[in-house]
């Protein structure tokens, strides 16, 4: 690995990394090996200053007249983002949210397996989300017990969320990736990803109203 350990990445590079990732992966499935710097930038719609910026910082440098190799990029980007391996997923909130989630294929193509869905709801329980079927939530401590789960994914409502989860860091959850609207308190050794697609949908509302005040 070229990147120096030691230097710690900062988040707002972190937060850019699963674009290039992307960007890099479409190339590869495209048969195309090295890319400067100036046409990843006129790909991405990036500065070519940015991207060299970004990728100087975990040791990618590009080769003058040669440009960047690929490969080594793709899988050095895959390496910080911690995608060479696998994680093991579960719903909890099998709802019109977590049904979307469950049966979205890419998850799957990027090693995020889901392994199990759980809700309260008598009527869905027994139904399935994308490849599981749903299980009653009463079990979910058992199951947690039972079987290695990386990451929960709470899509429950925001009163429900803080019961559920002391439940997930009691039993080793390590990662939540969260939609309920709450901010949950965990100990350090946790980490949460709150999602809030309402805050994306808000800067687009802000950059409409940016274009009509020009
Ligand atoms: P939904 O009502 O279709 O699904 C919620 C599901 O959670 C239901 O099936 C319900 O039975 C289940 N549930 C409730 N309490 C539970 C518990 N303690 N244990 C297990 N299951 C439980 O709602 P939808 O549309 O799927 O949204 C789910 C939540 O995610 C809502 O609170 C909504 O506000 C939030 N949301 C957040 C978004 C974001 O960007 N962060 C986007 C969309 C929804």
């Amino acid at each position: 690995m070229n990147y120096d350990d030691n230097e710690k990445i900062s988040m707002a590079v972190i937060k850019r990394l699963p674009r290039y990732y992307r960007y890099l992966g479409d190339l590869l499935e495209n048969g195309i090996t090295r890319i400067s710097s100036g046409e990843l930038s006129r790909r991405m719609n990036v500065t070519a200053s940015q991207i060299r910026q970004d990728l100087n910082k975990f040791g990618c440098f590009g080769q003058r007249g040669y440009g960047y190799n690929v490969e080594m990029l793709y899988e050095e980007i895959k390496k910080i983002l911690g995608l060479d391996r696998e994680y093991n997923l579960i719903i909890i909130g099998a709802g019109n949210l977590g049904q979307a989630l469950a049966n979205y294929g890419n998850f799957k193509k990027r090693g995020f397996n889901f392994i199990a869905a759980f809700d309260k709801n008598p009527e869905i329980i027994g139904k399935k989300a994308g490849d599981v079927v749903i299980q009653d939530v009463d079990g979910l401590e058992d199951f947690l017990k039972n079987n290695r789960v990386d990451i929960a994914v709470l899509s429950i409502p925001k009163t429900n969320a803080p019961q559920i989860s002391p439940i997930l860091v009691e039993n080793g959850v390590k990662g939540i990736w969260n939609f309920s609207h709450i901010d949950l308190h965990t100990p350090d050794d946790v980490v949460v990803e709150n999602v809030h697609l309402t805050d994306s949908v808000m800067t687009l509302s802000y950059k409409l109203s940016e274009l009509e005040n020009k």
